[in-house]
């Protein structure tokens, strides 16, 4: 029986953290077209328009983003080209055509000072350029008129990329004594598991517009638990091969400097993702065992002897 194809799902970030990792989790969900910064740069709107008029996706997920928090302190106006303006553009785009989007945004939107995991409808106030740009993005996305679900992650590590997880396992291969950040905390969140979270929702929901646009507003999703970086490098190293003898130091904010501020608490509550939709992410620290167990096998294929694996 011949019917007609479902429309596409378009990733932009594609070679990102999350974006490579929803390749993956989201391919049984249909055709997935994936858009790294050379199909589309998210910084030139009308190339936005053009291509999602080419490609006609039903779904975007939207997992590219300026996130050099340092940096974004010295480019303010890219920050906000492509956090704030672009999707924008994507959702209005989208909202005309009769498309939803699902949109990756980030814990930076809170300043920190709260006492519990932040919900999704407590007070927004970004303390540095990079969180004022994604909150501005959400908040353009959402007024959009569409099937919009922005969905708020934090503290994102992967095998891939820039992160806090290959930092340190790099900086511990030429130190003895490794001094990290104690008094911040947050949900450590890999980006695997995120993926697949996204998935679980997307399989739950359907990729039909209709159905998401019941559930446009906000959702946080991360890791379950919470850790300070002090801890999370514990943890690393401790699962790391080669690493358990580097001693970590805490020590406070102060004594590290940053071009941005960050704030210093900024736990997610995941409530209503698990109430209304049944999905639960895992604790840190089962995920990043089994981050560090996929490196692990990861890293053995590749020094494995070719005759070995014939
Ligand atoms: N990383 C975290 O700790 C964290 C925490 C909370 C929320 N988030 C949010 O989660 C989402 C995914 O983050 P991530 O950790 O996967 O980030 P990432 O690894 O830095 O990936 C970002 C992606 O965006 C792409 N990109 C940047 N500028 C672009 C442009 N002008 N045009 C098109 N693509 C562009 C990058 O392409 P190139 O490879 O070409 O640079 C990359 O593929 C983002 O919305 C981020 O704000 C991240």
């Amino acid at each position: 029986v011949s019917g007609t194809p479902r429309a596409p799902i378009l990733v932009t970030g594609a070679t990102g953290q999350v974006g490579a990792e929803l390749l993956r989790t989201l391919a049984p969900l249909g055709t997935v077209l994936a858009c790294d910064r050379r199909r589309l740069d998210l910084g030139d709107p009308d190339a936005i328009r053009r291509v999602l008029r080419e490609l006609a996706p039903g779904l975007v997920v939207n997992a590219a983003a300026y996130t050099a928090v340092d940096r974004a302190e010295e480019e303010p106006h890219l920050a906000h080209a492509i956090n704030a303006l672009a999707p924008g553009v994507i959702a209005e785009e989208l909202a005309r055509r009769g498309g939803a989007l699902v949109h990756l945004s980030t814990d930076y939107v809170f300043d920190g000072e709260s006492s519990r995991p932040y919900r999704e409808d407590d007070r927004c106030a970004p303390i540095n350029v990079y969180g004022r740009s994604k909150r501005a993005g959400e908040e353009a996305a959402l007024s959009a008129g569409g099937a919009v679900l922005v969905v708020r992650t934090s503290w994102v590590y992967g095998l891939r990329g820039r992160n806090f997880l290959l930092a340190i396992q790099r900086l511990a291969r030429s130190r003895e004594r490794l001094q990290v950040v104690a008094d911040q905390v947050g949900s450590p969140t890999w980006s695997r598991a995120l993926a697949e979270a996204i998935a679980q929702l997307l399989a739950r929901l359907g990729t039909d517009p209709g159905r998401l646009r019941e559930h446009t507003g906000l959702l946080h999703l991360c890791c379950a638990g919470q850790a300070s970086w002090f801890d999370l490098a514990r943890a690393i190293l401790a699962a790391t091969a080669g690493t358990g003898q580097v001693t970590v130091e805490p020590i406070d904010t102060a004594g590290y400097p940053t071009r941005a501020a960050r704030p210093r608490y900024s736990v997610l509550d995941c409530r209503r993702a698990a109430e209304r939709l049944g999905i639960r992410m895992p604790p840190w620290e089962q995920a990043l065992e089994q981050a560090l167990e996929d490196q692990r096998i990861a890293r053995e294929s590749l020094t494995e002897p070719a005759a070995a694996r014939a």
